[in-house]
């Protein structure tokens, strides 16, 4: 299946009533979410907003992401997860796609996202990793542990930029 199939995903601004259906999709990722963040994740949508992916045909949300905006010009994409039964089709890509566009229209210049590092040698990761990099986002930096995650979990912190921040020469 592909995301032809299912029609491509319409990405729109979440609203607070999503909470409760974006914490089902992380409780569907228990290789990547501990049941301790399922709460956090809904009270941080709640709290800063973000981007929904809907499966046109079911009218269903399939993916979400959370962004928590640092004036003046970064932001920083919090949480990001697309159902485990539609992963790997196009649908984060197209969010993502969308989300940074938006976020460039506002004025965004950098945008931070952060995972779990391949030092810590835990396979799932490795395709998240490969999501990042394949659209544009670099690593920065390693911090472990990074304050308020669990020790032995390594942070990998990667950023893209929307537009060039430097000064132009005279
Ligand atoms: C990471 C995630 C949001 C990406 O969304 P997705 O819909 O699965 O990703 P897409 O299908 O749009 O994939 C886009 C690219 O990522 C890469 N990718 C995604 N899943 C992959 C997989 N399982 N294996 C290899 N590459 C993969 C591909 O290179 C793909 O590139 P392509 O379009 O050139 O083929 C999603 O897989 C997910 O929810 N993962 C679990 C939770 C998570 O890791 N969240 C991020 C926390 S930092």
């Amino acid at each position: 299946v592909t995301c032809d199939d299912l029609g491509v995903p319409v990405v729109r601004r979440a609203v607070p009533e999503d909470a409760a259906r974006c914490a089902e999709i992380v409780r569907g990722l228990p290789d990547f979410f501990s049941e301790e963040v399922v709460e956090k994740v809904a009270s941080d949508l709640r709290a800063h907003g973000g981007w929904i992916a809907v499966e046109p045909a079911a009218g269903l949300a399939v993916g979400f992401a959370v962004v928590a905006r640092r004036p003046p010009g970064s932001a920083e994409i919090l949480w990001m997860a697309v159902d485990a039964e539609r992963r790997g089709r196009g649908v984060g890509a197209v969010l993502l796609d969308r989300l940074l566009d938006d976020l460039a229209a506002e004025g965004v210049d950098l945008v931070e996202a952060k995972t779990l590092d391949r030092s810590a040698g835990y396979a799932p990761y490795a395709a998240t990793r490969r999501f990042w990099e394949g659209r544009g986002f670099l690593q920065v930096d390693t911090i472990d542990p990074l304050p308020g995650w669990q020790p032995g979990n390594p942070g990998a912190i990667y950023v893209a930029a929307l537009r060039a921040t430097r000064p132009s020469r005279r």
